[in-house]
């Protein structure tokens, strides 16, 4: 008798772990630009920046199959944005959450400002669709005392992340005081994950894509959870900034 409960209790995790997870699939929606947005940039701004705010990621796709399309037309949606004239829309096509996140993410006061801080290498500006207002910084949700562990642990391999021994980092790489110090630190420590050399080793869970598994990182790769992010994010903002005049003397 047992044995069969057994069984059963075994088919059916099996059966329940063949399933896709109803969480899983809404943690992703598939977004579709016109060429002119893509090639700006904006959005490699804004996805991660929206990724890790929600752990929601986008894929970028040409037209078809989407579940939330920006198009520059203004009647196609909701105003989302505008620049040199051109107002641009989002319209979501089905019931995707992540993509309805997305949607009111974008058209929040912290999406919003993130479209207007974005500054394109090429072309003017965006702007944000609605009037801007002058809001308090984000609030940061993280625990400073996790960040800082997390930062030894991590990031001190190659980062001094403070001003004490037992972090001392690699010369060339930049310092987490430095970093600190410049006026964007913020954008930097929310975005780190994705600009090199940070990909080719580390990931942040339910964001950032598998590694190629044809190129497995050359160091112990490194797995931080959403909550360790926002920690690190919390201890950056603890860390005194540096004087970049001094720092310059003693490197
Ligand atoms: C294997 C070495 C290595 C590790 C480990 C590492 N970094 Fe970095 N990081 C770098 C290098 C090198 C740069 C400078 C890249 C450049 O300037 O092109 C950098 C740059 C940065 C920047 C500045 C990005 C910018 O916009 O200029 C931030 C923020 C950062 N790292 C955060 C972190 C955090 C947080 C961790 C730990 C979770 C970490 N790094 C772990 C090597 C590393």
């Amino acid at each position: 008798m047992h044995r069969v409960i057994a069984k059963l209790a075994g088919l059916t995790l099996l059966m329940l772990s063949a399933l896709p997870s109803r969480a899983e699939e809404a943690r992703q929606f598939r977004l579709s630009v016109p060429a002119e947005v893509a090639e700006s940039g904006l959005m490699d701004y804004l996805l991660p920046r929206f990724a890790l705010k929600t752990s929601r990621r986008a894929e970028l796709v040409g037209g078809g199959a989407a579940d939330a399309v920006i198009s520059a037309d203004p009647q196609a949606g909701t105003a989302v944005m505008a620049r040199a004239g051109t107002v641009y829309a989002l319209r979501l096509t089905g019931e995707n959450a992540a993509a309805r996140r997305f949607a009111d993410w974008l058209s929040s006061d912290v999406g919003q400002r993130t479209i207007a801080a974005f500054e394109p290498e090429q072309g003017a500006p965006f702007a944000a669709a609605r009037q801007q207002q002058a809001g308090p910084a984000p609030a940061l949700d993280g625990d400073p005392a996790l960040g800082r562990e997390v930062a030894l642990r991590h990031c001190a391999r190659c980062h001094r992340t403070h001003d004490d021994d037992r972090s001392s980092g690699i010369g060339s790489t930049p310092s987490f005081p430095a970093l600190r110090a410049l006026p964007d630190w913020a954008d930097r420590f929310t975005a780190f994950y994705v600009l090199n050399p940070h990909p080719a080793f580390l990931r942040v869970e339910g964001i950032s894509p598998p590694f190629d598994p044809t190129r497995p990182p050359a160091i112990i790769p490194v797995e931080l959870t959403l909550e360790e992010a926002e920690a690190l994010m919390a201890y950056a903002a603890s860390v005194a900034p540096a004087d970049l005049g001094a720092e310059i003397v003693h490197q």
